[in-house]
């Protein structure tokens, strides 16, 4: 698939299929997240997945549910890769996990499937409840078939028109 064609058609999925995704794909995802960018090559990023019902029942302690999704992936930082630019004393890690999970969440186009960004989670939960040790949850991508009636929400169809967004530096 062409990359507008992918950007054309992904929408966030909140109704999936139970149908489980083949580890072929879920390898080919991460193969594609694998090559994100991020600030000084730092990659700083872990990235813990459930595939089973008895596993996604273990990120239940963080959130309600998964739209009936069969994989879910937990996008976590790594504590002792947070970096800051010395000048700016900017951080860059969550800018990093950002590229991170829209390679991830498009790369799940790719392979036809659908997905949904999720960060309505309580990250102090996912970390204890999944005893993570020098790793911190930043986001969720909900993942899987979308069910027979799975469909964009309005807020897919609400964008501002490029004139709102995009000023021509003169
Ligand atoms: C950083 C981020 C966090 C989000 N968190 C949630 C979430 O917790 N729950 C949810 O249902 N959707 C979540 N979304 C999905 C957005 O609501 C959705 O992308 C937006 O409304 C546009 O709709 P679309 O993805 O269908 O185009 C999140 C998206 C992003 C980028």
């Amino acid at each position: 698939m062409d990359f507008e064609k992918i950007c054309k058609e992904r929408y966030s999925v909140r109704s999936f299929s139970s149908k489980p995704v083949e580890d072929e794909k879920i390898a080919k995802i991460l193969e594609m997240v694998r090559l994100s960018p991020t600030a000084r090559n730092n990659q700083p990023y872990e990235i813990l997945y459930a595939k089973t019902p008895e596993a996604i029942e273990k990120l239940k302690v963080a959130r309600d549910g998964f739209f009936g999704a069969p994989l879910v992936f937990l996008i976590c930082s790594i504590d002792e890769k947070r970096w800051h630019n010395r000048q700016s004393g900017r951080e860059f890690t969550l800018q990093d996990i950002g590229i991170v999970a829209t390679t991830l969440m498009y790369a799940c186009t790719e392979v036809g499937l659908g997905s949904v960004y999720v960060c309505a989670f309580d990250p102090i939960k996912a970390k204890e409840g999944l005893n993570l040790d020098g790793i911190t949850p930043e986001c969720m991508m909900v993942v899987g078939y979308p069910s027979d009636d799975a469909k964009p929400s309005q807020m897919h169809l609400d964008r501002r028109n490029i004139e709102e967004f995009a000023k021509e530096i003169k």
